[in-house]
């Protein structure tokens, strides 16, 4: 019978018996896989697992200061990398959807790149690839590595991505991940923490991107995260986040007439995020956080729910 006190057993002893007195480079990225894969790495190696975490300037309000401490205080040997000047250069005046996933997925091959140059001697890439992730890369026809290759193809491939490739819940599902965590004495709210995507806010600004617009996003999404946490309905939903929209509207403000931004919000329910369904949030609570989105967010003066479940929507709009 599978338990997860004897997975963490068994393959902190497994790790030690591979990698011996070798280094390991990982990019920690604030999810609850990654996350995982570093305590069981450190459980085994300690101070020879080099943890990486890159701000990629499209995280979530505070979402790299605090997640840093948060490694840190778990005793992980992590450097934090803000590298958010570099990412927001590089989507300067892009609007496509594929082309923002490209430059993203390319600055960060590049940072991660330079990072793991400066670890003397580290000769493994740990990565906290699932069960689910293996089977999607084999049926999957564009994902991450698809971009990776198809801007390294001329050049060849970045030294770290020659590093052996050590993958600790190679074998498990996501709920197994968490049971991982959780016997590793790892914070709940880590550990229960919704999926995000890689490319973060860009994927949830439509069209091209702006820091401005990107500090828009992170306060619409902080009051709609922060009020799903105070009701208790965080842990009930299984995504949720805010979508900026490329639109205007008109509003009224006191005795003036005002042309802003329209937010739309967006929660499922999901087992796996392939389908999805949205999420029948009680009317008290839309009509909180709508008020408090258009009272506190200084450009917005619009918000509407989505009610499309996947398929034939997908979970965000790009
Ligand atoms: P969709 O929008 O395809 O999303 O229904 C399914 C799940 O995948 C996440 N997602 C991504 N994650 N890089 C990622 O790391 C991406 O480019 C990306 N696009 C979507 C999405 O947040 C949801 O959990």
């Amino acid at each position: 019978d599978w338990t997860p006190n004897a997975f963490v057993e068994e393959t902190v002893e497994a790790l030690q018996q591979k990698i011996g007195d070798d280094k390991v480079v990982l990019g920690l990225s604030g999810g609850v896989d990654s996350s995982v894969a570093a305590m069981l790495l450190h459980k085994a190696i300690g101070k020879n697992l080099y943890c990486i975490f890159v701000n990629n300037g499209l995280l979530r309000k505070n979402e790299f200061t605090d997640v840093l401490e948060q490694y840190k205080g778990m005793g992980l040997n992590v450097k934090g990398v803000d590298a958010s000047a570099r990412f927001l250069d590089a989507l300067a005046g892009l609007s496509d959807p594929e082309q923002k996933r490209k430059a993203i997925g390319r600055v960060f091959i590049e940072v991660f790149d330079d990072e793991a140059h400066q670890i003397q001697g580290v000769s493994w890439l740990a990565q906290g690839t699932i069960y689910p992730d293996v089977i999607e890369s084999v049926s999957a026809t564009g994902g991450p590595s698809a971009t990776i290759k198809s801007h390294h193809n001329v050049g060849g491939l970045p030294d770290f991505m020659k590093l052996k490739i050590v993958e600790p819940l190679k074998a498990l599902f996501k709920d197994e991940v968490r049971r991982v965590g959780a016997s590793m004495g790892m914070a709940k709210d880590l550990l229960g923490r919704h999926p995000f995507p890689g490319p973060g806010l860009a994927i949830r600004i439509l069209g091209d991107i702006t820091p401005e617009k990107v500090a828009i996003l992170q306060e619409v999404d902080a009051v709609f995260i922060g009020e799903l946490k105070k009701s208790g309905l965080y842990d009930k939903v299984w995504q949720a986040g805010a979508i900026l929209l490329p639109v205007n509207s008109v509003g009224v403000m006191g005795d003036e007439r005002t042309y802003e931004k329209c937010v739309a919000l967006r929660a499922v329910e999901s087992t796996d995020g392939m389908t999805a369904d949205w999420v029948n949030l009680p009317y008290e609570f839309l009509q909180k956080v709508s008020n408090n989105i258009i009272n506190k967010v200084k450009g917005v003066n619009r918000v509407v729910y989505d009610i499309s479940s996947k398929p034939p929507a997908t979970i965000e709009w790009e």
